[in-house]
Parts: C-alpha cells; structure tokens; sequence
C-alpha cells in the first residue's frame, strides 16, 4: 500500500488545482489584490511568517488544510504526546517536547511519569554550569577551566553548535566552548592546538557512547589530556552525556559526571536534553532555560492555534504544495543573519534524515516524493555564490528567508542594508524582470540600442520563484527555543503526511557497517578481497602510501 492520501479526494483536488494554476504569476496575484500580504502572512508569539509571495491562492490553502484533515495529523500527534511508540521500527516513544515542558503536567512513557527525571537532570546541569561559571570546579592541578571542547556528532553537535553561534552575544564571558566532530583527525587538532590541557575540560556527547566518531575523538582527546596531567586527571577534565551511563563507566568516566538522557529522545531532537550541556556552559544556565521557554512556547502555538494561524502547519503544508504538487526537488535556508549560519547545516538533518525516506509506516513505498534536498548559506553571502542559479536557471527552488528585526551585533550602518537585501531577494525571486522591463532598464542607462538587444535578454529573470519570509524579533535564546521547535512540529507534521516513521534513521546505517569491513584492510590487517573493483582499486592505492 502507499500513502492512503495519495489517490484520495484531497489528494486528487490538490493535483488538479496545480494543473489549472499552472500559469499563474505571483507578480499579478499581489497586482490584483492589495491584501495578499494581510491574507497570507501569520503573526504569533512576536514571530511574523510572510507566504505570500509562495505560489498559492485562498484555494491552494483551502485544499492543502483538507488535506491535514485526511492525514489525521493531529491524531498522530496526539498519540505522540501521550508516549505512544510512533517511532515502531525503534519501539520508542517520541516525548522531546517534556524537555521543555513548563508545566506540572505528567508526561507518561511506559506507565510513568518522565517530568521528575528531566528536571533532576535540569538541576544536575545547572549546578554543573554553576560550578564552571564560578569558577569552583577547577582542573586537576587547580587551574580555572576556561575552555569546555564538546565532543559528539549529528544530534549530539548539530543543535548545541548551531544555538551556540547564534547566540553568541549571550555568551557567558569567562569561558569559551568549541565543537569537535569529524573524525578526521585534523577537526580535534587544530581545536586542540588552541588549548592548555590544564585549562580544557571535554563533554563527550553521544546517546549510543559507542559512535565511531565521537569514541575516536574522546579517545584521543583524553590521550592528550593524560599525556600532561596524567590518568588521575581524567574526572577533572571528562564529562558525559548519554542514555548509556555503563559505557560511559566503561570508557572510564566517573558516573556522577555523566548526565543522563532517555530513549524517548531521537537524537536530532535532543538539543533540549543534556546534549545542550555545551551550549548551557556557553550561554549560562539562566539563559538555556530561556531557550527551554521558548521551544514551549511554539508547543502551545502549535497545540492551540487554528490550522490557518499555525506556523509549523502552515510551513509543512507549503513543503508539501511545493514538492509534491509543483515539483520542487530542493528548499534553499537563507538566514540573513550570520549568527544563524548554522541554520541549513542543522535543518538537513532535522528534515532530511527525519523525513528523507521512502517506505511508509506499513513498510511499502509511499509512492510520492518526500523530504526535499535542504541547504543554504547565510545572506549576503550567498547571494554572491549561488543565488545566480536560484534567480536564472530556471529551476524550481523554494527559498525560506530568516531574518532579526534588530541586530544582534548592532554595528552602525550595518543592519538596516541586510535586511535591505533580505526583502529584496524575495521581491526580485518573486517579480523576475520581463525582457521589456530589461530593455526599458537598459535604456534608462543609456546604452546604445544594438547594446541593449545584446544584453536585454541575460538580463531577464523568470520570477514567480516561490518563497516564505521568517521575521524574528531579535535572535534571543527565547526566539532561537522558538524557531528550533518551529522546525521540529513543522518535520513531524510532514511525516504525519507523508506517511513515514520521522524518527528513525536506518539508512545512515549500512555505511557504518560496511566501514567497520573496509577498516581492517584498509590497516593492512586482513586481505582485499570480495570487493568490487572499484573498492578495492581505492584501497589498494592507499596501502602503496
Ligand atoms: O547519524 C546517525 C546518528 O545515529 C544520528 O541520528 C545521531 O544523532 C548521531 O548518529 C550520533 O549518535 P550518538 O549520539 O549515539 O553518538
């Protein structure tokens, strides 16, 4: 079976509307009706969403909203919040929002009431982040810590990473936090350059703490460590997050520095969690908790707010329209704000390994196209890269633009000609310019005729590009809680109408797999053999090295 939506009457409504659209030009839809802004923009909770320049009419919204109706999305989330076991290939329940929540009300898995253990964790990084702020936890040898380096990858970096820059005029003053990752050796090398073991204290993050990565980068970072203050030194300078409290034993870690988190966290979700601990450390305990409340905030929003005023719903319904109805294969994040330049990086693995799937909840192929390619930069600077393509090519690209009202970093002269920028994209992506309008431009500069029949048509842009414009108040802990959360409903909804289980993650396994094959032969321990071609040609040519 695929998708039940696909072939139903809101399915098939939706199909034949975009047939009968097909031409229409956004440009003509805001010449035609002055309150095109008014009927398609959402304000909420300080937040303003603009979709008017997206390819939709009152009909177009009428249609998707019917179809959030036949996929019974809110009875799935439902489900999810009461501790259900959505995710079923991992038979766990999915309860990230009890992380944040501000409320006295239980939150059940398996019979029991998770809320006291979130918050004794809470407790348990606040007088952690306390003890580093003050400067009561010293190193083995008394030092002040002064550097804390996280060490985890995908959902145990992503997030903390990515709120960490974006908060960076929240940071606390007398300590920095860097993020280590890859497994190339040369990511923790540099960082380490930068430090004093004395000085250094590691978090290693990982909900599994067996992670290739992340145990190879501990590894060697407690190596480091042990090489100049010896191995007694380790409880001073190792802290651990994990839901595997006896590998963190293991690894040599002492137990009572090791902060806990739980199944019912899909590690992209799990910036709430302890896995925030580095971004705690970073911007002060008072302030994560800010960022705790402004996730709950969006849950309220999303939980009460009618379909037509709903951020995630009306996000996920125009990822919908635009891959499935109109054919967009990709979805450009554009943040005109360099302190959430790590926006797009942390989305792909929201959207794209939560939703990037093809079998459905029943185990058969859904039939239709599901999470579109996401990436993007920061404005202005890819407007110098790639925004050539988005505005030229021809291809059908959704931009999603972000932006701050005020300026984090308010240098003179700076702020106001970024957003500039920002909502002229948007205005030109969405007006395009016709080959008069070209030729009339270059008339107005007076160039010569046989000039402007050269240049005239390089210098018409298709238009009609769709994109969605995010307003934020300023980039505080409380709207980055906000905006993270906004992402995480908007991804659940998706899944909820593409039919897929958004929580696991089974095709970032077969790789590991297979490296954990290659690795002995590429180590010249055991032979090269039962490989293709190809594999073995590669390997063959390292080991001459
Ligand atoms: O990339 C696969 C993945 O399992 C992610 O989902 C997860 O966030 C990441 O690896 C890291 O896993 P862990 O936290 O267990 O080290």
């Amino acid at each position: 079976m695929t998708n039940p939506l696909l072939g139903s009457p809101a399915w098939n409504a939706l199909s034949d509307h975009a047939a009968a659209t097909r031409d229409v030009q956004v440009r003509d839809l805001f010449a035609a009706d002055v309150r095109r802004f008014d009927m398609f923009s959402i304000t909420a909770d300080g937040l303003l969403l603009d979709y008017s320049k997206q390819r939709v009419t009152a009909d177009t919204l009428r249609l998707l909203r019917e179809l959030w109706a036949a996929a019974g999305v809110p009875g799935m989330y439902a489900r999810m919040r009461a501790g259900e076991e959505i995710n079923h290939t991992e038979h766990r329940a999915v309860l990230h929002h009890a992380l944040r929540s501000q409320s006295e009300t239980p939150v059940m898995c398996d019979g029991r009431d998770v809320m006291p253990g979130v918050r004794r964790v809470l407790d348990h990084m606040r007088g952690f982040c306390d003890a580093i702020h003050s400067r009561r936890w010293r190193g083995a040898g008394g030092d002040v810590i002064t550097d804390i380096v996280s060490i985890g990858i995908g959902g145990s970096d992503l997030g903390p990473r990515m709120a960490t820059q974006a908060l960076a005029a929240h940071h606390v003053r007398n300590v920095r936090v860097h993020y280590v990752a890859n497994l190339d050796g040369a990511d923790l090398a540099t960082t380490l350059a930068m430090l004093l073991p004395r000085t250094t204290l590691f978090v290693i993050a990982s909900k599994t703490f067996t992670t290739q990565e992340t145990m190879q980068n501990a590894r060697s970072a407690r190596a480091w460590l042990t090489a100049a203050l010896g191995e007694a030194a380790v409880a001073r300078h190792f802290v651990a997050v994990s839901t595997h409290l006896a590998e963190v034993a293991a690894f040599g870690i002492d137990t009572a520095n090791a902060f806990e988190f739980w199944d019912w966290v899909g590690g992209r979700f799990s910036l709430w969690s302890a896995i925030g601990l580095p971004l705690a450390l970073a911007i002060g305990f008072e302030n994560f908790s800010r960022l705790l409340e402004g996730g709950a905030a969006m849950d309220r929003h999303f939980d009460t707010a009618p379909l037509e005023e709903n951020l995630p719903a009306t996000l996920a319904l125009l990822d919908v329209w635009n891959g499935n109805f109109l054919g967009a294969e990709s979805r450009a994040v554009l943040p005109y704000s360099n302190s959430l330049g790590l926006l797009p990086r942390y989305l792909q693995q929201l959207e794209m390994e939560s939703n990037g799937k093809a079998v459905g909840r029943d185990g058969r192929p859904v039939g239709h196209a599901t999470s579109p390619v996401v990436w993007g930069e920061p404005g202005t600077n890819g407007q110098h890269a790639f925004y050539q393509l988005i505005h030229q090519s021809g291809k059908l690209i959704p931009c999603e633009f972000i932006a701050a009202r005020a300026a984090d970093f308010p240098l003179p002269g700076h702020h106001a000609k970024l957003l500039a920028n920002c909502f002229a994209q948007s205005e030109a992506l969405m007006r395009g310019r016709t080959l008069d309008e070209a030729r009339a431009g270059l008339a107005a500069a007076g160039r010569p005729a046989a000039e402007i029949e050269l240049l005239a048509p390089y210098q018409m842009f298709p238009g009609n590009q769709p994109s969605t414009t995010l307003l934020l108040p300023a980039i505080t802990p409380f709207t980055v809680g906000q905006l993270i959360a906004l992402y995480e409903h908007k991804t659940f909804a998706l899944g909820a109408l593409w039919h897929l289980n958004s929580f696991d993650q089974w095709g970032v396994e077969y790789g590991k797999q297979l490296a954990a094959r290659l690795l002995p032969m590429i180590e010249g321990k055991t032979v090269v053999q039962d490989l293709d071609a190809s594999t073995a040609g590669l390997i063959a040519a390292c080991r001459k090295t």
